[in-house]
């Protein structure tokens, strides 16, 4: 039997290799898919080999990330719970999806993960898995196994003079990936503490620490997608690394969020999305400029279910797949270049403009001009009012008696 292991490094994945290897007669293909999380691969590589797996493959798919999960939640403007600019959730589905690929390939007949029974991740991992390949058997280990905290995970590792893949073990659970970084666990686990920023942050400077000096950049977009950052073309994976180090400096992007979960529980994280926060904030700027009310309005509703969905592990379904064709059409002229003003964590605008802006000087101008007569606004307000006026002639016949 062949299983494929979505494969970290980190102490979880490292305890299921001999885990599975002891518990079915099986070869374990280890599978890194590479989002864009601080990683050396070669070191990872090493372990799982030396760990018991009899192939270690990395699999880069920064790019396909990007384009085809990021920049789709980016268009929507897509926050989970008013804040969480969702960078696990986008990056699950495309991570299942390699693992189904590399099972192929390898005739693996089921798909390891290390995600708890208790989270999210195991949604998307298993919803994602069988989306393409009904017939592949899903294991996560965290659901069976007697194992019931990192504690004795480490003590089965040790048993097994395994070394132990993590300096201390009084760390945050974490997951980050080119467009953020979670952090959750120690004293985020009660809501009434406050984050403890210095020891948690990984690209972001506690806001109070960043320059006294504020920053501007400029990010052009296409089509709802951004393409330049400061007047330079850039490809989406390099300027997300590039404004993740702008805005990390700065101290933008930081979220402290108590969550629901899908499976009904609240939890508490602490996201650090430095460049996320500024493209979002410039994207919907550029919005204001160029879709209409009605568009507007009716985007916003498909934003929050969009959200929801990406959250609750529903990427490779045809709700999402409907919600984003519908934002693609919206994005035809969100095409133009937004200026923002970075300060000690906060994000601002300084100006945006656009060959299809929508504003019209003439006008909105306070100078009355040809396209529009104050005088027509009497006779719209009369009609508009009707049901206002209806009912206060009503109530006033009612006191009447
Ligand atoms: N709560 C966030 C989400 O559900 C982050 C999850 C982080 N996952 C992890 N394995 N540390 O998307
Ligand atoms: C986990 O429980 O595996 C991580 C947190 C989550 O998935 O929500």
């Amino acid at each position: 039997k062949k299983i494929v292991l979505a494969y970290s490094g980190g102490l979880d994945t490292t305890v299921i290799i001999p885990w599975l290897k002891e518990n079915q007669d099986c070869d374990v293909i280890a599978v890194c898919v590479d989002v864009g999380q601080e990683a050396d691969w070669k070191t990872i590589k090493k372990r799982a080999l030396d760990t018991g797996a009899s192939a270690c493959y990395v699999a880069d798919v920064k790019k396909e990330y990007v384009e085809e999960y990021v920049w789709p939640a980016l268009k929507a403007n897509a926050l989970y719970e008013d804040k969480y600019l969702l960078g696990t959730s986008t990056a699950r589905p495309l991570i299942a999806k390699v693992l189904v690929d590399y099972a192929r390939k390898e005739n693996a007949t089921a798909i390891a993960h290390g995600a708890t029974g208790k989270g999210n991740d195991q949604v998307r991992f298993d919803l994602g898995i069988m989306a393409f390949a009904p017939d592949i058997e899903i294991i996560a280990p965290w659901r069976t196994w007697r194992l019931k905290s990192r504690e004795e995970e480490i003590r089965y590792l040790q048993r097994r003079k395994i070394p132990v893949p993590m300096k201390k073990k009084d760390s945050y659970s974490r997951d980050d990936n080119l467009w953020h970084i979670s952090h959750e666990g120690l004293e985020l686990e009660d809501p009434a503490n406050e984050p403890s920023l210095k020891r948690m942050l990984k690209i972001t400077v506690p806001p109070e620490k960043a320059p006294n000096k504020a920053e501007y950049v400029e990010i052009e977009f296409e089509k709802g997608i951004p393409t330049a950052l400061n007047g330079k073309k850039m490809d989406g994976v390099a300027l997300i690394l590039a404004l993740n180090k702008i805005g990390g400096a700065n101290g933008v992007g930081l979220i402290d969020l108590v969550e629901n979960r899908v499976v009904g529980m609240k939890s508490r994280g602490v996201y650090e999305t430095p460049g996320g926060s500024i493209l979002y904030y410039a994207h919907q700027e550029l919005e204001h400029l160029c879709l209409d009310r009605q568009t507007y309005a009716f985007k916003q509703q498909v934003s929050l279910k969009m959200a929801e969905v990406i959250y609750g592990g529903l990427w490779f379904t045809p709700l999402r797949e409907a919600l984003s064709a519908f934002i693609d059409t919206t994005q035809k002229t969100v095409t133009g270049k937004v200026r923002v003003k970075l300060y000690k964590g906060s994000i601002s605008s300084a100006g945006v403009t656009s060959p299809y802006s929508l504003y019209n000087t003439s006008i909105a101008s306070f100078t009355t001009g040809e396209l529009y007569n104050h005088a027509d606004a009497k006779g719209f307000i009369r009609l508009y009012g009707l049901p206002v006026l209806v009912r206060a002639l009503m109530e006033q016949d009612k006191k009447k008696g």
